[in-house]
């Protein structure tokens, strides 16, 4: 009786966390793709790049309209938006229908997977992950030399 109510528990805690997994399922490699194809034209990967659209390094977790040098529409700049990953999923559905006004020319991706993908790899632009890959580029820290 205890041990059912051990692997119930058990069952439950693993189905969580896979449908938690699902969530966050895109693949940033297809989503680099999905980029060069829809995205790359108006938008940079690069910091302080801006193009028709403006640097997308580092937008998720970014407030809506927050690097200084671009010009943003004011429907953007009233947006209030913060890019998390949901935001972002309703935003690139359909970007004119989610903000009003906004002056990104581009109808959306209709496919919800295509949409993850692209998150994906936009969550790869960020400080962190360039400073994991530099890591990864230079010798190992000295250890802090205790002998003196
Ligand atoms: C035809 C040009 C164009 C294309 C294609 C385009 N965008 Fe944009 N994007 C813009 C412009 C212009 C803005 C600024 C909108 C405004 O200020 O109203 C923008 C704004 C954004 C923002 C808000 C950024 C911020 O700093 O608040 C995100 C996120 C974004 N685009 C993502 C994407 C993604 C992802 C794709 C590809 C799936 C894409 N865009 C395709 C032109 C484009």
């Amino acid at each position: 009786m205890r041990r059912e109510i051990q692997l119930r528990a058990i069952s439950f805690v693993l189905i969580s966390v896979s449908a938690a997994a699902a969530h966050a399922a895109g693949d940033p490699a297809r989503g680099a793709d999905l980029f060069r194809q829809n995205c790359a034209a108006c938008h940079s990967q690069e910091r302080g790049q801006n193009l028709v659209g403006p640097s997308l390094f580092s937008v998720v977790g970014r407030a809506a309209a927050s690097i200084a040098d671009f010009s943003y529409s004011s429907a953007m700049k009233r947006s209030g938006i913060v890019w998390t990953a949901d935001q972002l999923m309703a935003y690139l559905k359909a970007p004119r229908q989610y903000v009003p006004g906004v002056k990104m020319m581009f109808p959306g991706l209709s496919d919800q997977k295509d949409r993850e993908n692209v998150i994906a790899f936009l969550a790869t632009l960020s400080e962190e992950s360039s400073a994991n890959l530099n890591a990864s580029n230079s010798p190992p820290a000295k250890a802090p030399n205790t002998s003196n």
